[in-house]
């Protein structure tokens, strides 16, 4: 039986990742993996005492998940959860992974000036990351969230009962989803990469569902389609904010303002590159 302090000099040692890159399973995923095998918290397994044995069976599904984060597979699935607006969620298969920078969304959508009990739509929720940080920053707001995917808005309602915070979840085809109900923000973190690009056949996006990411053969269909709903949805005054990829900037502004939005605002990520994209309905 090797000693946890044995398996760590062995597993943490630099690996080389492919042509260069960086290797696929740094020390601090090796080190999160086993948390999540020995059900310990960092500190826990920080302060372990390192002479200690390691199970056999522990040190086998440690190796198996380290050996599926070099293959690829994002450490969120291996793991089970993610962490997005410092809010806990489970995430599986069926949904996307959430990103740092859709927090930049969620900060865009929290500047827009609503009511108390405005209603704000999160439209294709994922795992509910979006809807479930604006009910956290916006508890006496009604919010809903909608997705096609049933597995998906499955994990999205788990989530929302683990962290107590009501949000409507309803299934369908976009907008279309919240039938005649009117709302006062809708915000999107849309599929919007190009059907043909090779990134989805790459690390993390081919683990990814193809339903989440998939955007149409120029990227923009899921956006071409939520705009005219947002504007069937939307009271006057309400606004629709979307994300999108960096290079689209352009294109999103100029799909906004040829559906009527006004005021239409192009917002930068982290690192200044055209992200989301926000227009208001006047009716
Ligand atoms: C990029 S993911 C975003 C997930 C989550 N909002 C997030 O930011 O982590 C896009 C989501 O849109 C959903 N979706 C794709 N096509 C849809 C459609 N036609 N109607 C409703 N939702 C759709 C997918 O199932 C997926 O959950």
């Amino acid at each position: 039986m090797t000693t946890l302090r044995a398996f760590l000099a062995d597993a943490t040692r630099a690996i080389p990742g492919p042509s260069g890159r960086p290797a696929r399973c740094p020390p601090q995923e090796v080190w999160a993996l086993g948390c999540h095998v020995l059900g310990r918290s960092l500190a826990q397994l920080l302060a372990a005492d390192t002479a200690e044995p390691l199970q056999r069976e522990d040190e086998a599904r440690w190796r198996e998940l380290i050996a599926r984060r070099q293959g690829g597979e994002p450490l969120a699935y291996l793991v089970g959860h993610v962490e997005f607006w410092s809010l806990p969620l489970k995430v599986t298969p069926d949904v996307l992974v959430p990103r740092p920078e859709t927090e930049v969304l969620v900060e865009r959508a929290l500047a827009v000036p609503v009511a108390d009990g405005a209603c704000c739509v999160d439209a294709g929720t994922g795992s509910g990351a979006i809807a479930l940080a604006l009910k956290k920053e916006r508890p006496r707001a009604q919010v809903a969230a909608c997705d096609r995917s049933p597995a998906a808005l499955a994990i999205a309602r788990a989530n929302a009962a683990a962290l107590g915070l009501d949000v409507a979840f309803w299934r369908g085809h976009w907008l279309d989803a919240i039938g005649n109900r009117s709302c006062d923000l809708v915000v999107s973190n849309p599929p919007y990469v190009e059907s043909a690009d090779p990134c989805l056949a790459g690390d993390g996006l081919r683990f990814e569902p193809r339903l989440a990411l998939d955007g149409g053969a120029d990227g923009l269909a899921a956006i071409a389609a939520l705009i005219p709903g947002a504007r069937r949805v939307l009271r006057p005054g309400g606004r629709l904010l979307v994300e999108h990829g960096a290079l689209q900037g352009a294109e999103v502004r100029s799909l906004f303002e040829r559906s009527g939005l006004a005021d239409v605002a192009v917002h930068p990520d982290y690192a200044g590159r055209p992200r989301v994209t926000e227009g208001v309905w006047h009716g």
